[in-house]
């Protein structure tokens, strides 16, 4: 079963392959175009070099070009910005903390986000556990000592079960997409950020100045974020006693709050442990934009690895 709450139109006139001779480096596009990197293009010390284009063609992360996608995309964006609220996100966390929807082990979870296709990327057209193992491999080539980061890449969009039915069935502005804190003004970095004055938190004089209901540095873990897939996995792992480290979980936590880490909006709102977490987040972060390109992984192959790390880290069953 594929979930799409709204369907959006691909464009599927360009298809992105590898050059016959080898370099990876090189993109062909189906017209013979051949799109050489330019010199800036994040290359790891090992040699991860980050693709420029995405599997429809587009640069990574283009949310102004000119495609049906796109404008689903952006309606995406429309609905997020109006609907997520202080109030809204405060009483998710109450509802979701209770993990009362499931039992189940991590790589079952990974099978069963196989279900769930996220329609706000622009980048992604693969199911979701390629996307994870993609992210996961080039982790650990670059880092092959930080096993907790490798388990970290596999599981960090597994809160996407939030769509499927059995967990809520949520829309997906309430799932996938940038996410951003509540209780204190929108900042004009988040994507989209017009649709935000039909927010009524916008309007909230509480909530709409630049610290609003916070303290400078009172610390990330004291702001509420919008609700979607990280803080949702975020909480499975806390509440079942995951071993990760803090950097991990703020991983986890914060890998969609592109203001922060792209853009360092909110920064005045980090204590000292966010800001050494904030770190790992921005390594991390170019693995999860870069790995969505058309590499095949072989699950079968590298799974007794991810199996193993399931067994250090985390309980043979969680609850969800
Ligand atoms: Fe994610
Ligand atoms: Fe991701």
């Amino acid at each position: 079963m594929t979930i799409l709450l709204e369907q959006v139109a691909m464009d599927e006139g360009r298809k992105v392959g590898e050059g016959g001779d080898g370099s990876s480096a090189n993109l062909v596009l189906d017209a013979g175009f051949v799109v050489v990197p330019e010199p800036k293009v994040p290359v790891s010390s090992s040699g991860f070099v980050a693709p420029e284009i995405n599997a429809f063609g587009h640069a990574f992360r283009s949310y102004d070009a000119e495609s049906e996608r796109q404008k689903g995309v952006e309606n995406f964006y429309r609905l997020n910005h109006i609907h997520q609220t202080y109030d809204f996100v405060k009483k998710m966390r109450e509802e979701y903390s209770k993990l009362d929807k499931m039992e189940m082990s991590i790589w079952e979870c990974c099978e069963l986000l196989n279900e769930v296709v996220d329609e706000s990327d622009p980048d992604l057209d693969e199911p979701q556990i390629e996307h994870l193992l993609q992210t996961a491999e080039a982790v650990r080539k670059d880092y092959p000592d930080e096993d907790w980061l490798h388990l970290t890449a596999l599981i960090h969009d597994l809160g996407k079960v939030l769509s499927l039915p059995a967990f809520g069935g949520l829309p997906q502005w309430a799932v996938v997409g940038d996410t951003h804190p509540l209780g204190c003004a929108f900042d004009e970095s988040i994507v989209h950020h017009k649709y935000f004055i039909d927010n009524p938190d916008y309007h909230n004089p509480a909530y709409n100045t630049k610290n609003g209901v916070y303290e400078e540095a009172c610390g990330l873990n004291n702001v509420m974020v919008s609700w979607g897939h990280d803080d949702y996995m975020y909480l499975v792992a806390k509440k079942n006693g995951t071993m990760l480290p803090s950097a991990g979980l703020f991983i986890i936590r914060y890998h969609s709050f592109y203001p922060l880490h792209r853009c360092g909006a909110y920064a005045h709102l980090m204590d000292d442990e966010d800001k050494a977490n904030l770190k790992w987040l921005h390594i991390f972060n170019k693995y999860d934009l870069y790995s969505k390109s058309k590499v095949r992984i072989d699950i079968e192959k590298v799974k007794p690895y991810y199996l193993s790390l399931i067994q250090k880290y985390f309980p043979e069953k969680l609850k969800w």
